[in-house]
């Protein structure tokens, strides 16, 4: 049973292991809770059977425009449509706000993140090279609402 709703700081250390467990970069805590503050509507989290096993955390970056900082979901519950649940989620959010587009960023070697985006309308846009830390370049990649 899949339950999708608003992140509470409480949910901070499920947040730290799913992203820990799920993403090359590191993130501060204090990360996650500044993004609450100041964009709470485009912060949701996915329970699986009661369990906290996926998030999606957005800002706004632009005229009319939202940006994914961080959308994961525990290895062992992939590909059973949490992914899509949360992007859809976030995805009304956005609608709801009068928002005209989504972008972000994704590893040029993160074959399965970017099957996903597409399957769900995002588009490579541009490449950052040497975006990440590590010196991998970036595909910048949008969907207009
Ligand atoms: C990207 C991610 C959030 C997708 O979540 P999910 O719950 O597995 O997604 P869904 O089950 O809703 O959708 C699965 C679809 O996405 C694509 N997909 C997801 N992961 C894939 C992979 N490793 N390889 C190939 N396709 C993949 C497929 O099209 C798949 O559909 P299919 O099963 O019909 O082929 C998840 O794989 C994840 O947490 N990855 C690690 C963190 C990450 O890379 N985040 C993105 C950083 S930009």
């Amino acid at each position: 049973m899949m339950r999708l709703r608003p992140f509470s700081p409480t949910d901070i250390s499920d947040v730290m292991k799913i992203v820990g467990s799920s993403m090359q970069e590191k993130y501060p805590a204090s990360m996650f809770l500044e993004l609450h503050n100041i964009w709470r509507e485009g912060f949701f989290i996915c329970e699986y059977f009661g369990s906290t096993v996926g998030l999606i955390v957005g800002t706004l970056s632009g005229f009319r425009t939202a940006r994914i900082l961080v959308i994961a979901v525990l290895e062992p519950h992939r590909c059973k449509g949490i992914g899509t649940a949360l992007l859809n989620e976030f995805t009304n959010a956005c609608g709801m706000k009068g928002l005209s587009n989504i972008e972000l960023e994704v590893r040029k070697s993160n074959k399965g993140a970017i099957k996903f985006y597409e399957k769900h309308g995002y588009q490579v846009i541009d490449i950052i090279p040497h975006f990440y830390n590590d010196g991998e370049d970036g595909f910048k990649m949008l969907r207009n609402l």
